[in-house]
């Protein structure tokens, strides 16, 4: 039986185990799908130890995606773009390949979940951390028309916006800023900062949202969170970031697998169970 793990510190709350399971059983897949408790000294050889004993794939999560990215054989564009990897696999000539399905996985759970197109519409990325630079890549993709990082350090959302050179991505006009100078209404608001987790709203204007402006949390939680709590009173419509989790693992398995699962009865039924 294939063999495949989710590391990261702590490990014991990830939901991965029972996604990876319900994939792998609409799709008849025979594989297994574990936790691991990395070792924050030793979790290189962690890695390299389970793969020379036969396994076939990792999940990276939270501290270890940078570390993940740095023991690489091989990147994709947007894992290089992403400074971090969340999946990890052996190709055929034996080299640690990583692939970032983070970005995606959110970018699927908007415009094919949700039925919002991104192309060619304003959008406005709140946050600046690794959660925002994991999305980057394809969202620009997706040609908005316009993309503002907004942040508390205003230098970190610059930095994310110099990653691309004035020739990459040109159907989109890119600026940083701070939360205050944020100006004029958005199509589309994506949250990124870990705000909500305090229960803190990023300081923007209300006057970002229009009539139409959909909001994306990629946060969630079993009410509504504070940005979205936000962007209804103010007339919007949204969605939070449990799609995104299933979606990034729907990624992954479709990378191992060569099959793509269904995630939409898994993702309803996991916002019933929250
Ligand atoms: P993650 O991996 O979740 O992105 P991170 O790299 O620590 O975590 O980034 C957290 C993001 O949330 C940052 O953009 C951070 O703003 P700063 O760069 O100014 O630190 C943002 N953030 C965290 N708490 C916040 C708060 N209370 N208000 C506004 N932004 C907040």
């Amino acid at each position: 039986m294939d063999k495949y793990v989710v590391v990261g510190n702590p490990i014991a709350h990830s939901k991965s185990p029972s996604i990876h399971a319900q994939f792998a059983q609409s799709t008849k897949q025979d594989m297994s799908y574990d936790l691991m408790l990395g070792d924050l000294e030793r979790f290189e050889s962690q890695i390299k130890d389970f793969f020379e004993q036969g396994g076939k794939g990792f999940n990276v999560t939270v501290p270890f995606k940078e570390r993940a990215y740095a023991l690489c054989d091989v990147l994709s564009n947007r894992a290089q773009t992403a400074g971090a990897v969340n999946t990890l696999l052996q190709n055929q000539n034996g080299e640690i390949y990583g692939d970032n399905t983070d970005g995606i996985g959110m970018v699927r759970d908007i415009t094919v979940n949700n039925n919002q197109s991104m192309e060619g519409k304003r959008i406005l990325v709140l946050g600046a951390g690794g959660a925002v630079r994991g999305i980057l890549e394809p969202v620009l993709s997706q040609k908005p028309s316009e993309l503002v990082i907004a942040n508390r350090t205003v230098s970190k959302a610059q930095t994310l916006i110099d990653i691309f050179g004035p020739e990459d991505f040109p159907d989109t006009k890119r600026a940083a800023m701070g939360f205050a100078e944020v100006e004029g209404e958005f199509d589309m608001i994506i949250n990124g900062t870990s705000a909500s987790l305090s229960g803190d709203l990023p300081p923007i204007p209300d006057s970002v949202i229009g009539n139409t402006t959909w909001c994306y949390d990629m946060m969630y939680a079993k009410e509504p969170t504070v940005f979205l709590s936000w962007a209804q009173g103010l007339g919007a419509q949204g969605c939070d970031g449990l799609g995104m989790l299933v979606e990034q693992a729907a990624e992954a398995f479709t990378l191992w697998r060569n099959k793509r699962p269904e995630t939409q009865p898994l993702i309803k039924a996991m916002h019933e169970a929250l």
